[in-house]
């Protein structure tokens, strides 16, 4: 089954990641902090695995007017960054979704590292087949996730079933901004499980479809251009700490990897963008 398929891609790209539970406990400790008095302060720093860090899932929760009373769904969670932070930073409940078993582990354990489980919890499911009831959710965000999720318009129209009446559905993601060739889109679903890309129109589309209002839509491609950048060159700067830990080979195929993603942004194939919109009241889902 091509969803199948899908999610196997996924596994295998997040289970092989560079950033990774393992690695930030490693680095925690060498810069001399003890897991045992490790609070979410600190974490939070380590943990993201999105453009724009902590600032940006601010950012995300202003626009989508989270506050200690929201019950939040943050799809795609990874291994829990943002949903640990929200908790914490807004004294809100959330609920984060991964499909990657390793992350969902990883989110877990990091929160009960942290101690925030009174407020966040995990599952591990498929954003496109969500075992959440219909209007559960005040908010739902996502960060540079739903590229690797290949049905658009069922993503969306989950989004929007889980969402209460009024809720917002915020998020960012890798948009579609130039022709991609197909040898390129071979190599994204390839290399980086990427199987389609949206634009931020249809994006746009999608959510008016499903039942939407769409309140906020904004150009982040040259900001994700720049921190792209800086990001392969933080990883050429470790090259020989990652080869003494990984092999030569292990770097040099993530190094191909994020040049041609780097490159693809470059030249404005690719781009990223945040959309916010609210489930109308008056929409039929
Ligand atoms: C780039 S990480 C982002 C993690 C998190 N949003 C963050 O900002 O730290 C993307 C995550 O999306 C998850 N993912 C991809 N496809 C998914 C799907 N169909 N359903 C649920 N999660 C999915 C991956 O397993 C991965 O953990």
């Amino acid at each position: 089954m091509i969803q199948d398929d899908q999610r196997q891609k996924v596994t295998q790209f997040y289970d092989t990641h560079p950033i990774n539970e393992k690695q930030i406990i490693q680095k925690l400790q060498l810069q001399g902090i003890s897991i045992e008095t490790l609070t979410e302060d600190i974490l939070k720093d380590y943990d993201q695995d999105h453009y724009g860090g902590v600032e940006a899932n601010d950012i995300l929760a202003q626009k989508a007017g989270i506050k200690s009373t929201s019950y939040v769904l943050d799809v795609g969670s990874g291994m829990g960054g943002p949903t640990r932070y929200l908790a914490a930073r807004y004294g809100c409940r959330v609920m984060g979704l991964d499909v990657t078993e390793s992350r969902y582990r990883s989110a877990l354990r990091l929160a009960k590292m942290v101690k925030l489980n009174h407020l966040v919890d995990f599952h591990l499911g498929n954003a496109l087949d969500m075992s959440f009831a219909d209007d559960t959710f005040d908010v739902v965000i996502g960060q540079e996730t739903w590229a690797h999720i290949p049905e658009k318009a069922r993503l969306i129209a989950e989004c929007t079933r889980v969402v209460k009446i009024d809720g917002i559905i915020a998020f960012t993601d890798v948009l579609r901004q130039g022709v991609l060739g197909h040898s390129e889109m071979e190599r994204l679903q390839h290399e980086m499980a990427i199987p389609t890309l949206e634009t931020a129109e249809g994006y746009g589309q999608l959510l008016t479809e499903s039942g939407c209002i769409l309140l906020e839509q904004e150009d982040l491609s040259g900001q994700w251009a720049e921190i792209l950048t800086q990001r392969l060159e933080m990883y050429r700067s470790l090259k020989n700490q990652t080869i003494e830990k990984f092999g030569e080979d292990h770097y040099q195929k993530w190094d191909d990897t994020y040049s041609f993603f780097v490159g693809l942004f470059a030249a404005e194939k690719l781009g990223g963008g945040r959309l916010v919109a609210r489930r109308d009241s008056t929409g039929s889902i």
